[in-house]
């Protein structure tokens, strides 16, 4: 293996750009090249790639966002469009690539190493929905954005004695609220893992009314159902029986940005080095994690076969705390 590629694909997050620097600065330790593909699969049909050097990813640890850029391709989807990048690939000499994003782009990854392109996966993604590794880069920045919102909520809300809808991403995966609950100690956190009625949220919001709270915070995932927004409506109209004011806050894709914390960078920059490593170890078509405090590998398939599960023994723990 002379030359490898790497590139960014799906939703962005923290701590891409800490791995890219550890894919470079590995690879040319190891005496390898190394390019940057652009906008993920969508840049690698077109070839859209420049070389890197140590100096190119000078400067970029304490950078959010990912200065390849990321895109989502419909087109690499199809089997033209995965042909098509196995001919740039060739043409480009690469050996190797290294694909780093959420299930979606990991799939596209194991689409390649079917073809019997040599790949290997890192998983980044603020959703922590991948399989094969205990958490994502991406995901402990994230929550701290969160908790650092849910804070600062907290103080207007004691304040006004209100009740507060804190809506939080993750359109199939609770994680972000469960997590983000049990952290800022929230009273009730909802996500489309475990299914609340709307009455439920009502008692809840009344009986931390009556037990005399100055607040009562609610971290929704975007993807429990019948979503914030329509529960917000519902709370406002029984505003005479909960007690509380209430408020709705969508933090949206203020979770994406910022500077990754020394969590993300550590770990992104452990699993970029790990990368490199299997793919100069012929470890193809697998995905580097992080397994119990190690860097570990599971075949991409594997990795991306059915969604991470929620660790529901946490959502108890979360309710013992929402006392
Ligand atoms: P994420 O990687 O964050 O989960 P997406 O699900 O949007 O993001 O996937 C990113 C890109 O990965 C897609 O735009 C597409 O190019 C590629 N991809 C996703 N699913 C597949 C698939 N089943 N086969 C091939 N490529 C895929
Ligand atoms: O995959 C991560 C995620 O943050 C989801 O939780 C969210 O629904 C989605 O990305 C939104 O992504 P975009 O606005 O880029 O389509």
């Amino acid at each position: 293996m002379k030359r490898i590629a790497v590139l960014t694909s799906g939703g962005d997050g923290p701590g891409l750009n800490p791995c890219i620097r550890a894919v470079v600065r590995t690879a040319i330790d190891k005496g390898l090249e190394v390019v940057g593909v652009r906008r993920g699969y969508a840049g690698l049909i077109e070839s859209d790639m420049m070389d890197l050097n140590v100096r190119s990813v000078g400067g970029i640890l304490n950078r959010g966002g990912t200065f390849l850029g990321t895109a989502r391709s419909l087109e690499f989807k199809t089997q033209k469009g995965q042909r098509q990048v196995l001919r740039n690939l060739n043409r480009a000499s690469i050996d190797g690539l290294v694909v780093v994003g959420g299930n979606g782009s990991l799939t596209g990854a194991l689409k390649l190493h079917e073809m019997g392109f040599p790949v290997v996966g890192i998983p980044a993604t603020i959703d922590n929905d991948v399989n094969g590794t205990d958490i994502s880069i991406g995901v402990d920045t994230t929550l701290n954005t969160i908790l650092d919102a849910v804070d600062k909520i907290k103080d207007t809300a004691s304040s006004h004695e209100r009740a507060f809808l804190v809506e939080v991403m993750g359109r199939d995966s609770g994680y972000l609220a469960l997590m983000a609950s049990i952290a800022s100690g929230a009273e009730l956190a909802l996500f489309p893992e475990v299914e609340i009625e709307v009455e439920e949220v009502v008692r809840a919001v009344d009986a931390a009314y009556i037990r005399g709270k100055t607040h009562c915070i609610i971290v929704a995932a975007e993807g429990w159902e019948p979503g914030a927004r329509a529960l917000y409506d519902y709370l406002r109209e029984r505003r005479e029986e909960i007690g509380f004011g209430v408020r709705l806050t969508v933090l949206g894709h203020v979770q994406r940005g910022g500077s990754p914390t020394a969590y993300d960078r550590i770990l992104a920059t452990r699993l970029g080095a790990a990368a490199v490593q299997a793919l100069l170890d012929g470890r193809n078509g697998m995905m580097v994690g992080m397994i119990e405090g190690h860097t570990g590998l599971t075949p991409l398939d594997e990795a991306v076969a059915f969604q991470k599960e929620l660790d529901l023994e946490l959502y108890e723990l979360c309710r013992i705390m929402e006392q």
